[in-house]
């Protein structure tokens, strides 16, 4: 049986292409909010729910089946979502046959409220239990609710083969790591993704020959934290300790994972994201100037340029230490695109310590960033132990100025690619 692809005409946040099989008889619609890491996500369910029986479709009145793949990073994420289910409810009066599921990181979050109090879907699954979708499925065709939000040690999906809905059919996501283990005191992730741990390099190796055979050009390892990537025979990372002497000199880390990937696909550009500075090692930028197919750019999130507010966010390093890493990154990889994510208005922030942020942006110039105003999230150790005491308005001002900032930066280091040839 041969498998069709459709070309969406409009994107809204969903999957792009659909996946089809004709003994498939049921229908179910993916919309994906946040992360990468959360597209490629829904990869594996599509994949996972096409083998009992369902075809991915764009048009939501059809579906049997409607999931969301949920954001908690910040408010404004979460009540994006909660318009969409809104929506979703709407088109379940006419569309009475058509159930309604939560996935990702709102499910733990939230999952007594959806179910019970506001009665708004019929599934709630959680970002370690996709493989128990058939059985969750079962119970509510059944007419009861179905939660799952078990959080594992040792699920990465490895021998999942994610199905590409959203993809342009060059560049395709690999995912190396799940969960996080830094437990930055602004971030949900830890709480909501469970403990890290990393996946077999066999299967990512495997999927990338999987991807190089379709005719891919380009891949991006993915994890909340990849330079933290560990494969030690599996399990947590926080258990790599207990092992024995023999098997921790026989671990592979993210610099050696991408030396594996690099020289086993040549042809193949490789990219990686995302980079906590705490455990970037020099290894990883070496490995990066030793192979011309792993793309010279680096996504280095710092959140703040006061090693003040580093250390409220419990980032494992100071300002110095961060632009100590950025001079080693442009001494031995002096063409190397940077970008950042960074955060106004943190707990405590003073105009002293904004300026910081400014001054550090001046000194890096980034090629791109990603800028958010400080949102406080129920549940993270900034809500428990701090006060989120800078104002709304002084807040979206700093905001205001650390874009304008990185665009002036964006147009320096776009200026700087004038006249010269890039060729891979
Ligand atoms: N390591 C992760 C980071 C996940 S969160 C990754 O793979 O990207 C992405 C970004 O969201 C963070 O780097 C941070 O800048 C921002 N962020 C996280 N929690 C936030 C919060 N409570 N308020 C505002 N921005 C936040
Ligand atoms: Fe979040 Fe920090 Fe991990 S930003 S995903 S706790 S590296």
């Amino acid at each position: 049986m041969t498998n069709k692809y459709t070309i969406k005409e409009k994107n809204q946040g969903q999957a792009l292409l659909t996946h089809q099989k004709a003994s498939n008889t049921k229908k179910v619609y993916i919309e994906s909010y946040g992360c990468q890491m959360n597209l490629n996500d829904s990869e594996i369910v599509a994949s996972i729910l096409f083998d009992v029986g369902f075809n991915t479709t764009f048009k939501m009145e059809e579906a049997d089946l409607v999931l969301v793949n949920t954001c908690s990073i910040r408010e404004k994420a979460e009540q994006t979502i909660r318009k969409r289910l809104e929506k979703y409810n709407t088109i379940k009066k006419i569309n009475s046959k058509m159930k309604i599921g939560v996935l990702g990181c709102m499910a733990e979050r939230l999952k007594e409220k959806f179910l019970e109090e506001e009665q708004m879907v019929d599934m709630v699954v959680g970002p370690d239990a996709y493989r128990d979708l058939p059985n969750l499925i079962t119970e509510i065709e059944d007419g009861r609710d179905a939660v799952n939000v078990l959080l594992s040690k040792d699920e990465t999906y490895a021998d999942i083969a994610p199905v590409r809905l959203n993809s342009n059919g060059v560049s395709a996501f690999v995912s190396i790591t799940r969960g996080c283990d830094n437990i930055c005191t602004f971030c949900v992730v830890p709480k909501t993704r469970g403990r890290e741990r990393s996946r077999d390099p066999k299967s990512i190796l495997r999927e990338i020959k999987d991807l190089q055979d379709r005719n891919f050009k380009e891949i991006t390892l993915l994890g909340q934290n990849v330079d933290s990537y560990l494969w030690y025979g599996g399990g947590l990372k926080k258990d790599f300790k207990k092992a024995s002497k023999e098997t921790q000199n026989k671990a592979l880390n993210f610099a050696m994972l991408m030396d594996l990937c690099a020289s086993e696909f040549p042809k193949m550009r490789i990219r990686f994201s995302t980079s906590n500075p705490q455990d970037m090692k020099l290894d990883v930028i070496h490995t990066m100037a030793k192979h011309k197919n792993i793309c010279n750019y680096i996504h280095l999130p710092v959140q703040s340029g006061s090693s003040t507010v580093l250390e409220r966010m419990n980032r494992k390093h100071t300002r110095e230490e961060y632009i100590e890493l950025i001079d080693n990154i442009r001494k031995i990889l002096p063409e190397c695109a940077i970008s950042h994510d960074m955060i106004a208005g943190f707990c405590g922030e003073t105009e002293a310590e904004h300026l910081e942020t400014l001054s550090l942006m001046e000194y890096v110039k980034y090629e791109f960033g990603f800028m958010f105003a400080y949102s406080d999230r129920p549940g993270t150790p900034a809500h428990k132990t701090m006060q989120d005491d800078v104002a709304e308005v002084t807040k979206k001002r700093r905001l205001t100025e650390i874009i304008q900032t990185q665009q002036k930066h964006s147009l320096y280091r776009m200026q700087e690619y004038i006249g010269k040839q890039w060729r891979f």
